[in-house]
C-alpha cells in the first residue's frame, strides 16, 4: 500500500511537470496551473458517473457485486455501466465546452448487495452514496480488484485538459443500517464493523429525522439520514479513517471535495476535516447544506458553518430563487432577494456554488420545457456571483419527465455528446469570461435596472467590469431607460455575439462610476453580456484560500496585477514566505503569528500595495473534542449555551452567536454538549455562557476551565456549569 501510494504520488508529480511542458510550450501557463485553492475562476460539471458514459465493459457486471446491472437500462436503480473510463475518454467534449472541473459521483467501493425495492426489483447503490470501504474504488466504476488505476487514469487526463477533480465525499454514513451489509465498513479491505454488532461504537444508533426534526440541530447532526447507518466521526477510529481516507484522494490527485450532507454531520468536527485536508495540500471544499431559502430555521447555522469551517457551501437558497423565476416565471426580485440577502450574511459568498439543477431535484427542463428559458438560466449561473455548477445533459436538453422528473428519472444515461448546442456553445464561451476577466470571479454584484421580466446586474472588481441584461419574456421587449453602469464611455457589442438575441450598447461619459447607457430597445427572450477589462495597474487582491490555516499551511491568494516580479505578503504586519509567484497567483506559507484574524496584502516589486482581504491564522493543527456541561444555568425557548475560550478557534472569549461556539445541544436537559475543533496539543481556557433569546449574556462562575488538547485523535471534556 505504502509503495502503491508513493508511486501515484510520484506519477503525479511528473505528470505535472509533463503537464507544466506543455503549457508552457502552448503558452496556456496561468490557465491551467490555477491551484484548487481558488476555484472561483472554474466551470464545475456535475457527473453521475453511471450515467455518463460506458467506457469499458469489463466492469460491467463484477463478480462481487454480480447481477446489480441492467443493460436494458429500464431499471433507474440498478447500474447502467457508466465508469470512471467513460469520463476519460470524453475528455476532449468536456474541456471543449469550457469545463473546468468535475464533479465526480462518490467513486469509493459501494455496498455489494442488492436491496430489494418491495416491488420485485432490484437496487443497487449505482448513486456512490453507500460506501462500504473509503479507501478503494468501487468495482462497477474502476476495474474488478477495486484498484485505483481507473481513478488515476481520470485525474491524469482530467489535468492534462486543464480540468480539475472534484471527488464527492460522503462521510456521514456507510450502507443501509437495516438491510444489504448493515452498514459493514471496510478500512482497505479489512472489516472494521458493521451497525448490527457496534461493539466499538462507530456508529450513531438513533431513529430516522423525520417531521420536525429536519430543523432540530441535535437530531439532524445525530440522528439516522434515511435509515442510512450514521458514522460516530467522534471516535478516534472514524476520525482517522475519514481523514486518512480523503487524504488517499488528495494523494491521488483530486483537487477538492464535494462533501455529502455537511448539514447532518458533526458541524464541529467538520472543521477540523477541513483543517486535515488543507494541512496536507491544495485543495477546494464545498458542502451540501440543504435547504429552501434564507428563511430556514438552520439559515444562520448555514452561514455560520461557511463562514467559519473552511468549507462552502452549494447555494440551495438561490437555486431555489432561479428555479423560480425562469422555471416558474417568479420575479426576478426573488433572485435580487437573496443575492443581497446572502451577500450580508456570507463573507465568502463568491465561493457559494451555484446551480439550476442537480441530482436530487427535477430537471430545469421538466419544470419548464423551454431552452430560451434554461439559456437564460445558464447565463445567470455563470456570470452571477459564485462558482457555477452545470448539471451533466444540461448542454443536451437532457430530461426524462417520469413522475415529475424526480429521483431517478433525473439521471438519466447522457443522450449523446453533440457539441454544436446552443448551450453548448453558451457555456464555452462564458467559461473563458470567467477566465478572462476578473470582474466575474471577484467581483461585487449589484443590480442596475429591474422589472418582473428583466434583471440588468453589474460585476464589478476594480475598474473590471460586467454588465449583464436578460429579459426572459417570451413575447415582450422592454425599453430600457436611465441604465447606469461602471462600464467606461464606449460602444460595446455583445460578448455573446448575439447567440442568446443581444445587442450592442453606447455608454455614454458620467460621473461617479454612473455612466449613462444609451436608451435601447431589449427584445424578447434575450441574454447580453458586455464586458471590460482594464489593464495593468496595482496589485488587486480578490480570492485567499484557504481561508483559515495555522502557520505552515500553505496559502492561495488571486486576483490581478501581482507583477512577475516576486514581491511581498504580509499577514498584518508579518511578512509571509512566498511559494510561488505569478502576476494572478501566489502561494505564501502562513506565518508564525499569534491565533486571530488578520488582513492579508500584497505589495508588488514596485512598491504598490493591494487591498486586503481576511483570513485567521489557528493556532495549531485541529482536533475535534467533544465538550459537555452538565446541570447548566435554566433556559428558556430561544435561549441558548454557547461554548467561548481563549483561542480564536473558541472565539476568544467572544459572547455573540456568530463568534462563540454553538448553540450547544441539549439531548439530555440540562446537559449540554457541542463538537467543538480546538487546537492540538495546547492548554485551553473555556467557559460556557448562556446567551438568550434577547442576546443577554450569562456567564457561569468560577474560574476558567482548562483543558490540554490531544496532538491526535478525538477528546473529550465533561466539567460542570460552575455555580
Ligand atoms: C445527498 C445526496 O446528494 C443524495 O443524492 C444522497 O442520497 C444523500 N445525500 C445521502 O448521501
Ligand atoms: C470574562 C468572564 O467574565 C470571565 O468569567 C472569564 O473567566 C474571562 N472572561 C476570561 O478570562
Amino acid at each position: 500500500m505504502r509503495s502503491g501510494c508513493a508511486n501515484t504520488w510520484t506519477r503525479r508529480v511528473s505528470q505535472r511537470i509533463i503537464n507544466l511542458g506543455v503549457l508552457v510550450a502552448i503558452v496556456l501557463a496561468p490557465l491551467s496551473a490555477t491551484l484548487a485553492a481558488d476555484f472561483k475562476r472554474e466551470v464545475i460539471y456535475q457527473i453521475i458517473t453511471d450515467r455518463f458514459f460506458d467506457g469499458s465493459t469489463s466492469n460491467n457486471n463484477p463478480a462481487q457485486s454480480s447481477g446489480l446491472y441492467d443493460s436494458t437500462k429500464t431499471n433507474w436503480r440498478a447500474y447502467w455501466g457508466g465508469d470512471l473510463a467513460g469520463i476519460q475518454q470524453k475528455m476532449s467534449y468536456l474541456a471543449g465546452m469550457g469545463v473546468t472541473a468535475i464533479w465526480i459521483s462518490p467513486p469509493v467501493d459501494n455496498l455489494n448487495t442488492n436491496i430489494p425495492d418491495g416491488n420485485g426489483n432490484p437496487t443497487a447503490s449505482y448513486h456512490g452514496y453507500q460506501a462500504r470501504d473509503f479507501k478503494r474504488i468501487e468495482e462497477h466504476f474502476g476495474n474488478t480488484t477495486n484498484s485505483w488505476t481507473d481513478f488515476d487514469n481520470l485525474v491524469t487526463a482530467a489535468h492534462a485538459n486543464g480540468i480539475k477533480v472534484i471527488v464527492d465525499f460522503a462521510p456521514n454514513h456507510s450502507t443501509q443500517n437495516n438491510a444489504g451489509e448493515f452498514g459493514a465498513l471496510y478500512d482497505n479491505g479489512i472489516l472494521l464493523g458493521n451497525y448490527t454488532n457496534d461493539t466499538n461504537g462507530y456508529f450513531h444508533h438513533n431513529a430516522n429525522i423525520s417531521g420536525g426534526g429536519w430543523d432540530d440541530r441535535y437530531q439532524v447532526q445525530y440522528y439516522t439520514l434515511f435509515d442510512l447507518a450514521d458514522v460516530n466521526q467522534e471516535h478516534a477510529t472514524m476520525d482517522a479513517y475519514m481523514k486518512a481516507a480523503a487524504q488517499l484522494f488528495q494523494q491521488h490527485g483530486a483537487d477538492g471535495f464535494r462533501i455529502d450532507a455537511v448539514k447532518h454531520l458533526s458541524w464541529g468536527w467538520q472543521y477540523s476535516l477541513a483543517n486535515s485536508i488543507y494541512t496536507f495540500g491544495d485543495s477546494f471544499l464545498f458542502g451540501e447544506w440543504y435547504q429552501g431559502n434564507t428563511s430556514d430555521p438552520l439559515y444562520h447555522d448555514s452561514y455560520k458553518f461557511a463562514n467559519k469551517s473552511g468549507i462552502s457551501l452549494l447555494d440551495f437558497p438561490l437555486n431555489t430563487a432561479i428555479r423560480n423565476v425562469f422555471g416558474s416565471n417568479a420575479n426576478f426580485s426573488d433572485i435580487d432577494a437573496v443575492i443581497s440577502q446572502e451577500g450580508s450574511n456570507f463573507t465568502w459568498k463568491e465561493d457559494l456554488v451555484t446551480f439550476i439543477d442537480n441530482h436530487d431535484m427535477s430537471r430545469f427542463l421538466t419544470v419548464n420545457n423551454n431552452n430560451n428559458r434554461l439559456h437564460e438560466a445558464l447565463a445567470f449561473t455563470l456570470t452571477s456571483r459564485g462558482i457555477p455548477c452545470i448539471y451533466y445533459g444540461t448542454e443536451q436538453y437532457l430530461h426524462n419527465d417520469t413522475s415529475g422528473g424526480t429521483d431517478p428519472y433525473n439521471r438519466p444515461m447522457m443522450p449523446g455528446f453533440n457539441t454544436g448546442t446552443t448551450a453548448y456553445q453558451v457555456i464555452n464561451k462564458l467559461s473563458t469570461l470567467r477566465r478572462n476577466n476578473p470582474a466575474i470571479a471577484y467581483g461585487s454584484m449589484g443590480q442596475r435596472w429591474i422589472n418582473n421580466d428583466v434583471y440588468i446586474y453589474e460585476r464589478k472588481f476594480f475598474g473590471n467590469v460586467v454588465l449583464v441584461a436578460i429579459n426572459k419574456n417570451e413575447t415582450s421587449s422592454y425599453n430600457i431607460a436611465g441604465l447606469n453602469t461602471a462600464l467606461p464611455a464606449a460602444s460595446y457589442s455583445d460578448y455573446l455575439t448575439g447567440s442568446l438575441g443581444g445587442l450592442s450598447i453606447v455608454v455614454n461619459a458620467g460621473s461617479g462610476g454612473n455612466n449613462p447607457v444609451a436608451n435601447f430597445t431589449l427584445p424578447a427572450h434575450t441574454v447580453s453580456v458586455w464586458q471590460f477589462t482594464e489593464g495593468a495597474g496595482s496589485p488587486q487582491l480578490g480570492s485567499i484560500g484557504p481561508t483559515n490555516g495555522q502557520p505552515g499551511v500553505r496559502v492561495t491568494i488571486a486576483g490581478k496585477n501581482f507583477g512577475s516580479t516576486t514581491g511581498t505578503v504580509k499577514f498584518g504586519a508579518t511578512t509571509a514566505t512566498i511559494n510561488s509567484w505569478t502576476s494572478t497567483q501566489i502561494v505564501a506559507t502562513t506565518p508564525s503569528v499569534s491565533n486571530g484574524n488578520y488582513n492579508v496584502t500584497v505589495t508588488n516589486s514596485g512598491g504598490q500595495v493591494s487591498n486586503s482581504i481576511q483570513y485567521t491564522v489557528l493556532t495549531a493543527k485541529l482536533i475535534p473534542v467533544t465538550f459537555t456541561v452538565n446541570n447548566a444555568t435554566p433556559t428558556q425557548v430561544g435561549d441558548y449555551i454557547f461554548l467561548t475560550g481563549n483561542t480564536v478557534e473558541l472565539g476568544n472569549w467572544s459572547t455573540t452567536w456568530d463568534a462563540a461556539v454553538g448553540p450547544m445541544l441539549t439531548p439530555n436537559y440540562p446537559n449540554w454538549f457541542t463538537v467543538a475543533s480546538v487546537p492540538a496539543g495546547q492548554t485551553i481556557q473555556f467557559k460556557f455562557i448562556k446567551i438568550a433569546a434577547n442576546g443577554a449574556v450569562t456567564w457561569e462562575a468560577g474560574s476558567n476551565h482548562t483543558f490540554t488538547v490531544p496532538t491526535s485523535g478525538t477528546g473529550f471534556v465533561n466539567v460542570n456549569w460552575q455555580y
